[in-house]
């Protein structure tokens, strides 16, 4: 007796498909899963037989031997427990033959529920593709999967309801997808809040205009992470396609919160004992997604970045760069994207009053080098805007009048961010700090006099290419968010202007 059943596999960011076969013979009752399956994968076994007890089934006293092909694909997880299930339930005759156009996934508890998986969107999405109309996955994963336009998506709760609905006693309504609003719901703390810190407010609104990564530096209280922890509030909504991209990769590291699209920039804020493996992404089977690639089209906050270890901090280096990050592990390696903005928030000496304009530092001249050393160049090359935050004044901060809203400051946003739209249409770019080499020039053209600002500061700030190209692409984000169409002195001074703070504590 042998059965087939179609189910789907996920390979970094893509699904593919994988059939389960079964095969009953006589013999000394025995339970075999072969097909390269991780530990995950082999205690299906004892769900499936339990459940199908469970659910009214006998399970059969034969030597059964389930193939999960194709062979050499690593499979992971205990996305397989269902369609392995249902290929004994169809080898043993008690369902008919299902259709190989029909795919299968979801996770059994002992008494038969079908419980959620992870990467349900990527397979979903692929589905299509590899000659899946109908996709049944579990009920709590039906609105994410339902995302995908080209397959019928079928939200199963448990096995007596699949049987009812595959033998045409009872059909399942299959899932419809919800259309994309766009409409982020959550409220994040205000800028209102914040009293003072023009300076450092209006560079969080370039970093929100164009996905620039900013460094706040300054003595502490200030309020740093006050001001960083209000950004997501100012950033543009998502479109459709980053909202797919960021729910893949939550989906695939099991963080995904809602059923469905996240509608929400995220905002990650690990701590400074983050190890490299949690930043980048790893783990013990194959890759899954770190912080980094969790901020992916969102925001990614380092507090206190010196205290971060070396390892975790320069492991940021390359991703930062490329907005890709590539993940090796024994078990396999993965590419996955991370186009995020970095802020970064840190005292400028272990006592955090060095640059104060009152309060005198205790720390000695070797110690706050030692500390700034622990950021080092080529992480501070990375970051486009450096805003030093020095103490508001008290009349200032007892004054009853905060600063401007959230909802202003996201307003001018997202009119730079339309701009954007217009300018990378039909390409995968999304802001300005993503210009790729090759547009560079066409993108941010100058002013004559812009032009020779630029050639000054280049000679006199000793910059790296690097930081020329992002101090262009910080510049077209200002003009962007002054509506003009060439980049001018102005804008170039000012994105100048934010490169120039390292000189005053990395003095060398
Ligand atoms: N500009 C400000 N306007 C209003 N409140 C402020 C301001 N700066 C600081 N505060 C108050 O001080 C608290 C501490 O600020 P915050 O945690 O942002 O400081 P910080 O600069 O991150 O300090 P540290 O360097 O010690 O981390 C805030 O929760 C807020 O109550
Ligand atoms: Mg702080």
């Amino acid at each position: 007796m042998f059965a087939k059943i179609m189910s789907m596999g996920i390979r970094v960011l893509d699904g593919f498909s994988i059939t389960v076969e079964a095969d009953i013979a006589p013999g000394l009752p025995q339970f075999t899963i072969v097909g390269l399956p991780d530990s995950a994968v082999k205690e299906s076994a004892e769900r499936v037989r339990s459940a199908m007890k469970n659910t009214g089934f006998d399970f059969p006293a034969r030597r059964i031997t389930i193939n999960l092909a194709p062979a050499d694909q690593k499979k992971t997880g205990p996305v397989y427990d269902l369609p392995v299930l249902l290929s004994i339930l169809a080898a043993m005759e008690y369902i008919k033959p299902i259709s190989p156009d029909s795919a299968f996934l979801g996770e059994l508890s002992l008494d038969g529920e079908v419980r959620p998986v992870n990467g349900v969107l990527s397979m979903a999405l692929s589905a299509g593709a590899c000659g899946i109309k109908k996709l049944y996955v579990p009920q709590e994963n039906a609105a994410e999967a339902a995302v995908a336009e080209n397959v019928q998506v079928f939200g199963v709760s448990d096995i007596g309801a699949l049987v009812k609905h595959l033998k045409g006693e009872s059909p399942i309504a299959p899932t419809r997808g919800v259309p994309f609003t766009g409409e982020a719901g959550a409220v994040y703390p205000d800028f209102a809040d914040v009293h003072g810190q023009e300076e450092a407010r209006r560079a969080l609104e370039i970093a929100a205009a164009g996905g620039h990564n900013v460094l706040l530096i300054g003595p502490p209280g200030t309020g740093k992470s006050m001001l960083a922890k209000r950004l997501p509030g100012i950033l543009p909504v998502m479109s459709r396609e980053e909202s797919v991209e960021t729910t893949q990769l939550y989906s695939i590291a099991g963080c995904l919160k809602q059923n469905g699209l996240m509608t929400e920039r995220p905002f990650r804020s690990p701590h400074h004992t983050s190890s490299a493996s949690a930043m980048t992404g790893g783990g013990g089977g194959t890759p899954r997604p770190g912080e980094i690639s969790l901020a992916h089209n969102g925001v990614l906050f380092l507090d206190e970045l010196p205290e971060f270890r070396r390892d975790t901090k320069e492991a940021l280096r390359q991703p930062l760069e490329e907005g890709l990050v590539s993940v090796t592990r024994a078990a396999g390696s993965a590419d996955y994207p991370c186009n995020l903005t970095l802020v970064a928030a840190m005292n400028p000496c272990p006592c955090g009053y060095f640059g104060h304009p009152t309060r005198q530092c205790t720390c000695t001249p070797y110690a706050i080098e030692r500390y700034l050393q622990k950021v080092s160049g080529p992480l501070l090359d990375r970051i486009d805007l450096h805003v030093e935050v020095l103490p508001v004044d008290y009349s200032e901060i007892s004054s009853s009048q905060g600063g401007e809203s959230s909802a202003a400051i996201r307003a001018r946003v997202e009119k730079a961010r339309e701009i954007q739209r217009r300018r990378f249409e039909g390409t995968d770019i999304h802001c300005n700090a993503q210009i790729p080499p090759k547009l560079l020039r066409t993108v941010c053209k100058c002013t004559d006099s812009a032009q020779e600002l630029l050639k000054d500061a280049f000679a006199a700030l000793g910059l790296s290419a690097r930081a020329y190209d992002r101090l262009l692409k910080t510049a077209r984000t200002i003009a962007d968010l002054a509506g003009s169409e060439l980049v001018d002195e102005n804008a170039i001074g000012e994105a100048i202007q934010y490169r120039t703070l390292d000189r005053k504590y990395w003095r060398n």
